[in-house]
């Protein structure tokens, strides 16, 4: 690598990964706490030899190309990389990696965070207690669904979802899953591998885990909204485009599901504005990776990652 590579860093990220950057490479970042307008991101990248980007970073190959000829890797703070054109990169024998495994259990302590809020009411009943109306206990008081001994449906059988699949081994759940793209392995975890319809049928609760790809986006629309129970929940910690938000918002509206606990949103950081007048669905600013712990290794292993490309040795994580 070059005696001091050239390294940007788009968006403040935990010191952990910094520090590490810092002691072999000169270490560009993004001053401003918000991310960079496109022409700011143009300009920025330029001449870098290393990219630390996040998930709102659309990387394609204008930017590529801004970036120049020099640019060898690109290291995404966060699992999934659908915001970078992954084919354009290795056109351009550009490397690009991602951060699995670190923020597994992290993402699965907030899907179930979304879902025991939306399925209790946790956030109606703090609205309801700040506005001062908790005048007393009330039998019929903001009643909900029951988690325990419930059947969980997991689309997306990978390690968050097996992750999300071990907490429901307390609340004595039967699970069952659906994985889109291919046969996986599940060694010691009881779910019946079943398909989509009978998925969305069959459960209480289903929580999505899937990668956004051409073949998941809009995987829950209209037709499998329907096919849910009236008394079911749907939780999003994946990635917004795997739900038909307008869909949703007409199902949450009129009843075809009880609710809904989400964390991404379609076309982000935008809502669809009747989700936001819904009192039956829970949003989340896309935080189910936001604690302490799991941000600072995501950030170690985005630097670790990017540090093993420019040195020459094969990275962690490649997706390339
Ligand atoms: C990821 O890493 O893809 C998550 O969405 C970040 O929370």
């Amino acid at each position: 690598m070059p005696a001091r590579p050239n390294v940007f860093v788009t968006r403040k990220i935990p010191e952990s990964g910094l520090l590490l950057l810092k002691k072999e490479t000169d270490v560009t970042l993004n001053p401003n706490d918000r991310a960079l307008k496109r022409n700011e991101f143009l300009e920025y990248i330029k001449g870098r030899d290393g990219i630390l980007t996040q998930l709102n970073d659309k990387m394609d190959a204008q930017v590529m190309e801004a970036a120049g000829k020099q640019l060898k890797v690109i290291s995404n703070y966060a699992v999934g990389f659908d915001n970078i054109d992954v084919k354009e990169a290795t056109k351009r024998g550009i490397v690009v990696t991602n951060t699995p495994g670190v923020l597994t259990e992290g993402t699965a302590d907030f899907a179930w965070a979304l879902l025991m809020s939306a399925a209790r009411r946790v956030v109606e009943a703090d609205a309801l207690v700040r506005q001062g109306k908790f005048v007393g206990w009330d039998p019929l008081l903001l009643l909900g669904g029951n988690i325990y001994g419930k059947t969980l449906g997991i689309i997306g059988f990978g390690r968050i979802g097996q992750a999300v699949a071990r907490r429901a081994y307390g609340f004595n759940m039967k699970i069952l899953a659906y994985h889109p793209s291919r046969v996986i392995e599940a060694p010691g975890i009881a779910a019946k591998f079943v398909s989509l319809s009978e998925l969305l049928k069959e459960s209480d609760f289903i929580t999505l885990h899937t990668p956004l790809t051409p073949e998941t986006r809009h995987l829950i629309g209209e037709k499998e909204l329907k096919s849910m129970k009236p008394t079911a929940y749907l939780i999003n910690t994946a990635r917004g485009p795997v739900i038909d938000e307008a869909a949703l918002a007409k199902a949450l509206k009129e009843k075809w599901i009880a609710g809904a606990g989400l964390d991404v949103y379609e076309k982000e950081p935008e809502v669809h504005p009747e989700l936001l007048k819904l009192p039956n669905v829970v949003l989340a600013p896309h935080i189910s990776s936001a604690s302490f712990e799991t941000r600072s290794d995501i950030s170690l292993l985005a630097a670790k990652n990017l540090l093993a490309v420019l040195r020459g040795e094969p990275s962690l994580h490649r997706v390339n």
